[in-house]
């Protein structure tokens, strides 16, 4: 098996509609967080991860995500002729010359592990990524260098080659939101998975270790989703294929260092939007004033 990760993928065939009417047209990847679509931050993620091939699980109107990825010949003639510099690099960079980006439908929303399914042709038999872009994971210190969620688990995954999940302490009352892992050694930044369930109850949870939207996959994983019975409503889930190649293979919760905002949420997305803009040099003082007046009531 390779040390190197060279191909992310992401599921965004959902259908979002937790964020509808927003997401009717428009897929929920492309809402933005201050200025950037959520598919660009996860993008940017897998990118500074040494990833070069992005393979996009789109769905019906998921076009705009395309479009985001490809060149805009009006825009950078427009931009070209009125000489904005800045602007075009910031359109340029979307999209670096070293970049791929590869499209493969989900014809039918079946769920996150039939989504997956549909990228194994195109990924092949090597390790590979899965990036939830609606998770938005900020990791600590990245904005003056640290490394982002997604870094920090190939590194890991460098040490200790297997499948490694992203996983975050959560109040006890929140696991039913999640898939729940059990570990050996929680505390450890990198433990072996001995159970995984998806939303358990609070009292029933092995754990309080949750799973996040990034995931470091084996090529073995897609037999193994394939032999998993469908669940409600025809839905085939990555969790269940996941937990069957516990003790066939290794399989690891990362601690990671940083902050996840389940964006696929509102509260999430209004957490995100508000530190991201307090985070922006350009924005923080007049959001602080702002929420200074909210707080005060005046
Ligand atoms: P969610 O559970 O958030 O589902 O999927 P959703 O349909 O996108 O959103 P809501 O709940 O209706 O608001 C988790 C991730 O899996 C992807 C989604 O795009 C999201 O990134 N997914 C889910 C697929 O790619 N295909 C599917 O069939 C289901």
């Amino acid at each position: 098996m390779g040390k190197t990760i060279q191909k992310a993928v992401f599921p965004v065939g959902g259908m979002g509609t937790r964020f509808l009417p927003a997401t009717k047209a428009i897929p929920k990847e492309m809402l933005p967080v201050v200025d950037k679509p959520l598919m660009q931050y996860a993008v940017e993620e897998a990118y500074a991860a040494g990833i070069r091939e992005m393979i996009f699980v789109t769905g019906r109107h998921k076009r705009a995500i395309e479009d985001h990825f490809d060149t805009a010949y009006e825009l950078e003639a427009e931009l070209e002729a009125s000489n904005k510099r800045a602007l075009l690099e910031l359109v340029y960079a979307i999209k670096p010359d070293d970049m791929d980006c590869v499209y493969v439908r989900q014809p039918r929303a079946l769920g996150l592990g039939h989504a997956v399914l549909c990228a194994e042709k195109l990924v092949g038999d090597e390790p590979f990524a899965v990036l939830l872009a609606d998770d938005l994971m900020v990791g600590q210190d990245q904005a003056d260098g640290g490394a982002t969620v997604l870094q920090q688990m190939v590194a890991a995954f460098g040490q200790n080659p297997g499948t490694v999940l992203a996983v975050q302490d959560v109040p006890r009352e929140d696991t039913r939101r999640y898939g729940v892992v059990d570990v050996h050694g929680a505390s450890d930044r990198m433990a072996e998975v001995f159970g995984m369930v998806e939303k358990p109850k609070p009292e029933l949870a092995p754990s309080t270790l949750a799973v996040a939207g990034r995931y470091i996959l084996t090529p073995a994983v897609f037999d193994s989703i394939r032999r998993q019975p469908t669940g409600a409503g025809g839905e085939i889930q990555l969790t269940d294929g996941i937990a069957a190649l516990i003790g066939v293979e290794k399989v690891y919760a990362f601690r990671y260092q940083g902050k996840r905002y389940d964006c696929g949420s509102k509260e999430g997305f209004l957490e995100a939007t508000m530190d991201l803009a307090l985070a922006n040099p350009e924005l923080s003082a007049g959001v602080r004033a702002h929420m200074n007046r909210i707080i005060n009531g005046s």
